[in-house]
């Protein structure tokens, strides 16, 4: 339950006097809530802030916010004042009425009006009566949710035109905010997926299964919070960690298929990938996809400065290289490959010793060594069927 705020109590006892807020104390709530939304990115943050803008302004007992979920045909909310996420079907309810014909809705009495659903009072055993919904209309005309007020605090308990009215306004304002907030989680969205399509892509033309890249995600996670890197920090690199060979795109396959042992000549070849999974990243301006280029490009570069394609050694080689670099070889090892059969952990963790301090940091081996119960639990998990 989200504690109302004390300047509400004190809003009821005044409305005895008034039932709706003076002008000014309109304005002052719209002037400090529009302010706080525009700086938000995020989505929940800007739904909370709606739902408690709407109901400081009408004096209602609980707004909500509610969105358009248009894959699964359902309206849901991740925010309403005494409940947690609600999902209903479209079209259903005040709300769905609303949202399908993109009309605004005062009524007095939810139990006397035919579309009202009571589904929700039921499972919360609060009772509805008066009822606002605004629908809220994005850039391009599409409806893309609806506010919803219900239950005026006031001794009369029943919504005004004038609240009608005043909701409207929260919508019109707060609605650009909503849709651009709604738009840069999209944007993000679907940068998370290319990135996880492109990586595959650069597995699979290698014939390495899925799971490689999310094992090694997984692995590259784990080891840049044992390293102690921030949370965000260690998810950025969980995101563009399963890039790191997206170059072997342009490898031919008579290399990257090669059953045997490669010549020394298609070796040289092969090591072009670094430099190009780079040159294929590195013009972005996106953050994730300029860390993606990092390392795709260090992914092989030696704690000694005997990797390739540069000869990079220890600090010199980025903290992300030098993770990805564990994450890989320790996946690559203990997996089949067209040239090799997946070795005995035994053996992996022996090569990782002897490793440590010439082809990876000695302090990231550590780290490996420490969470060795978590890296096993993810190779599992994400088993290669
Ligand atoms: P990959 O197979 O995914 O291997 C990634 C890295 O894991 C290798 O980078 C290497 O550091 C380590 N690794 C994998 N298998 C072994 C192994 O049997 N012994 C040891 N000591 N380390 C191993 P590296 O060597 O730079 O190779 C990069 C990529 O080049 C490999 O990715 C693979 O796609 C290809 N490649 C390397 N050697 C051969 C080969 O003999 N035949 C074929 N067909 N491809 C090879
Ligand atoms: C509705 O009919 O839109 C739902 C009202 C409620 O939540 O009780
Ligand atoms: C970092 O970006 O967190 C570390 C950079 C580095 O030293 O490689
Ligand atoms: C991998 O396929 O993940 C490892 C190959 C490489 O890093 O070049
Ligand atoms: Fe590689
Ligand atoms: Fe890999």
């Amino acid at each position: 339950m989200l504690d109302r705020p004390s300047h509400l109590e004190a809003a009821v006892s005044q409305a005895n006097a008034a039932n709706e807020r003076t002008p000014e104390e309109l304005l002052r709530i719209i002037f400090d809530y529009t302010a706080k939304i525009g700086g938000e990115r995020n989505l929940k943050s800007v739904l909370l802030l709606m739902a408690n803008m709407g109901r400081e302004m009408i004096m209602a007992d609980r707004c909500t916010v509610w969105l358009i979920d248009h894959a699964k045909e359902e309206l849901f909310t991740t925010i309403a004042h005494g409940v947690n996420e609600i999902r209903a079907p479209f079209g259903k309810g005040f709300v769905g009425h609303s949202v399908q014909t993109g009309e605004p809705l005062l009524i007095e009495d939810a139990y006397s009006d035919p579309r009202h659903n009571a589904e929700n009072d039921r499972r919360t055993g609060y009772r509805t009566k008066s009822v606002i919904t605004v629908p809220f209309v994005g850039n391009d005309g599409t409806i893309i949710g609806a506010y919803q007020a219900i239950n005026k605090l006031t001794p009369q308990a029943v919504f005004t035109h004038s609240d009608l009215e005043h909701l409207k306004l929260a919508a019109s304002y707060a609605g650009k905010s909503l849709e651009s907030v709604i738009l840069h989680e999209e944007i993000v969205a679907t940068q998370r997926e290319i990135i996880t399509v492109m990586g595959e892509i650069g597995e699979s033309r290698s014939k390495e299964t899925g799971n490689h890249v999310k094992r090694v995600a997984e692995y590259s996670y784990i080891l840049a919070i044992g390293y102690g890197l921030p949370v965000e920090e260690a998810e950025l690199l969980k995101m563009v960690s399963p890039m790191h060979d997206i170059g072997k795109v342009a490898i031919p396959d008579a290399v990257l298929l090669k059953p045997g042992k490669l010549t020394e000549e298609e070796f040289e070849q092969m090591k072009q990938h670094t430099d190009i999974g780079y040159h294929l990243l590195k013009g972005s301006s996106r953050e994730l996809l300029r860390t993606a280029a990092i390392v795709a490009y260090q992914h092989h570069e030696k704690w000694n400065g005997k990797g390739y394609p540069r000869g990079l050694s220890g600090e010199e080689i980025h903290l992300y290289g030098r993770i990805t670099a564990i994450a890989d070889v320790f996946d690559a090892l203990g997996s089949d490959r067209v040239y090799k059969k997946a070795w005995e952990l035994e053996r992996i963790l022996k090569l990782f010793k002897e490793e440590r301090g010439q082809h990876f940091d000695p302090k990231l081996v550590d780290v490996l060594m420490e969470q060795l119960p978590a890296i096993l639990d993810i190779r599992d998990r994400f088993r290669d069927v």
